[in-house]
């Protein structure tokens, strides 16, 4: 293109001139095209679709069962379909299944026995669903579906969801456009708490079940479905028992993916960007304690356990991680991502991030420009936040013993070793200065302490480490690839039906939180954390309500869940290879 410019840009006189360089040009063209051609075909030989930043597979439609996709397409539009899928839904939101922190184990807390209410709508709501499939419950609240698949040589696929919900705070409750436990359908969206997160998950799976198997679709492929009840207090109860049944079952390495609640699509730089997560950060509790000797308050040392456990916080916090951008980053796929489709991108911005591909140099000004964002720098690295404090009982008493937590979340590429070899060095200087004895996470540190003087430590009882980051080679043979392309089709059918413009990509994502994923790790290196929802964009966040007052879904993206899992499903099960 800049060639052209050039030649119609001159004038008579410089013609000649222009000409004999617009020759060179030319031949500089030729013979970058050759190059580039030549360059594209050695590196990615045999996998076409890996020569460009952000490759996206095309949309991917099942065929062998494309009448059965079709028709389930156009059944889920009508509003006759919409009506009965709000009801179902609504349904499940009426069956009020709140986890609190502090439960009791199952059989001794009778808060968990809701549950029990649940299957049976369950069974009611799916009657081809519990005719069909294998039901198991685990640990009596956990249930475990197993859509046996003729072709015993296909790793399955497992599917999961929660159904458990957070709690409702009793001082929010007038707060709600409509009550928590309506399931109210107002023609547009379904109320209340669970309805997005994660009921919608759930009913939106099963529906898509039970629509296939009333077209009567039979799986070469077999389909597990994993569903805990208490994913929102860390999951130990439910897919924490669940996941050893399936590693004794099936064996390390055994599926094909893993599907669970996660991320959606928004629109960013005025593309539309689904990002299934495909990484997620770990976290980890650093108890840090200080004693030192009581008395009474009237002749006190120069510190107290408190004001040494307050010098070693203001160290700590003086002493942010070291974040950098990585090349190897989910982040920065992302960015690329961005820079390759995003319509409305600043220039300066994309010319920064791709030239950051081989300038390190760029690199570094791209990771100061979005670092001065505080959040993007929190996402891209390990974070530590003091979030707990206690010390002292008397205000004239000197207190013998003050505790601080520290909650890390420890970035994809790193490990809890590094995060605690980093702790337990920053705060050698501290024990030093106060001549404190120092314990780190059970290894005894500091001889050199004054017993009279008193003691720091810290220790971890829990630790989450950092995710595998799931494969995310884009092509029709792998499961990410897969997923994309059953993102993409869903996706278009929606958008030809509504005549809509526009185009929706496929970018790696990582969630902030973490999922009842957490536990099946070693059953498949392939897991994704997506929810085909919309997300709306960053001007315009459709705030689901997830976590707090009024959550609510729009029927609309409720039924293109289902669509989604309808077509996701199919081209699983017409995937040999993957
Ligand atoms: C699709 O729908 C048509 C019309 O109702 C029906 O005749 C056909 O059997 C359906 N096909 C499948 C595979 O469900
Ligand atoms: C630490 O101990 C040394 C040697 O016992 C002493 O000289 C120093 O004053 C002590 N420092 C503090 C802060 O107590
Ligand atoms: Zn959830």
């Amino acid at each position: 293109m800049g060639q052209t410019a050039i030649l119609e840009d001159v004038d008579g006189a410089q013609l000649a001139r222009s000409r004999s360089r617009a020759r060179r040009l030319r031949i500089l063209l030729v013979a970058f095209i050759i190059g580039a051609w030549f360059v594209g075909y050695r590196c990615c030989h045999g996998s076409t679709s890996q020569n460009t930043v952000c490759p996206q597979t095309e949309a991917l439609v099942p065929t062998q069962n494309h009448e059965l996709w079709s028709n389930i397409s156009a059944l889920v539009s009508t509003d006759s379909f919409e009506k009965h899928a709000a009801e179902l839904l609504g349904g499940a939101v009426r069956v009020r299944g709140e986890t609190f922190d502090s439960m009791g184990p199952v059989g001794e807390d009778p808060r968990w026995e809701v549950h029990t209410k649940f299957h049976e709508y369950l069974a009611e709501a799916f009657p081809q669903i519990h005719k069909a499939l294998k039901l198991e419950t685990v640990n009596t609240y956990g249930l475990l579906y197993t859509w046996q698949g003729s072709d015993t040589s296909l790793k399955p696929l497992l599917m999961m969801a929660h159904l458990d919900t957070v709690p409702v705070n009793p001082d929010t409750m007038d707060s709600w456009t409509h009550p928590p436990w309506s399931g109210y359908f107002d023609g547009t969206s379904v109320w209340g708490r669970g309805s997005s997160d994660d009921k919608s998950g759930l009913i939106g799976t099963l529906t898509a079940i039970e629509l296939l198997l009333q077209g009567e679709f039979q799986p070469p492929r077999t389909v597990v479905l994993s569903f805990g009840f208490d994913e929102e207090a860390g999951g130990v109860q439910g897919a924490g028992h669940i996941a050893p049944v399936l590693l004794d079952r099936y064996g390390t390495d055994s599926f094909a993916a893993i599907i669970d609640e996660g991320g959606g699509f928004s629109e960013e730089y005025g593309t539309i960007f689904a990002s299934p997560g495909v990484a997620e950060k770990g976290s980890m509790n650093v108890d840090l304690e200080v004693t030192a000797p009581g008395g009474h308050s009237s002749i006190p040392p120069s510190h107290t356990s408190i004001g040494m456990l307050a010098a070693a916080i203001v160290h700590l916090e003086d002493r942010p991680f070291n974040v950098h951008l990585d090349r190897k980053s989910t982040i920065y796929a992302r960015l690329q991502c961005a820079a390759q489709h995003g319509k409305a991108m600043d220039r300066t911005l994309r010319r920064k991030i791709r030239k950051s591909l081989k300038s390190d140099k760029k690199l570094r000004e791209l990771e100061s420009f979005l670092f001065a964002d505080s959040v993007e720098k929190s996402l891209a690295g390990t974070t530590q936040a003091i979030d707990l404090i206690n010390g002292g009982v008397k205000s004239n008493a000197l207190p013998e013993q003050a505790r601080a937590v520290i909650n890390h979340r420890i970035d994809s590429m790193s490990s809890s070793i590094i995060v605690k070899e980093r702790d337990t060095t920053l705060l050698k200087e501290i024990a030093h200065r106060f001549n404190l004895s120092y314990t780190a996470f059970g290894d005894e540190i500091t001889e050199g302490g004054v017993p009279s003087a008193g003691t720091i430590s810290i220790s971890s009882p829990l630790v989450l480490e950092p995710a595998p980051v799931s494969p995310i080679v884009m092509d029709k043979t792998t499961p990410y690839g897969v997923l994309s392309g059953s993102i993409r089709a869903t996706y278009d059918a929606r958008r030809s039906q509504n005549h809509l413009s526009g185009d929706i990509f496929v970018t790696p994502g990582m969630p902030t939180g973490n999922t009842d994923t957490r536990y099946y790790w070693s059953l498949t290196n392939h897991i994704f954390r997506y929810t085909h929802h919309n997300l709306g964009s960053s001007s315009n966040p459709l705030g689901g309500g997830v976590h707090t007052v009024n959550e609510h879904i729009e029927i609309a993206a409720f039924v293109e869940m289902i669509r989604f899992y309808v077509t996701f499903i199919l081209n699983m099960q017409e995937s040999l290879d993957v």
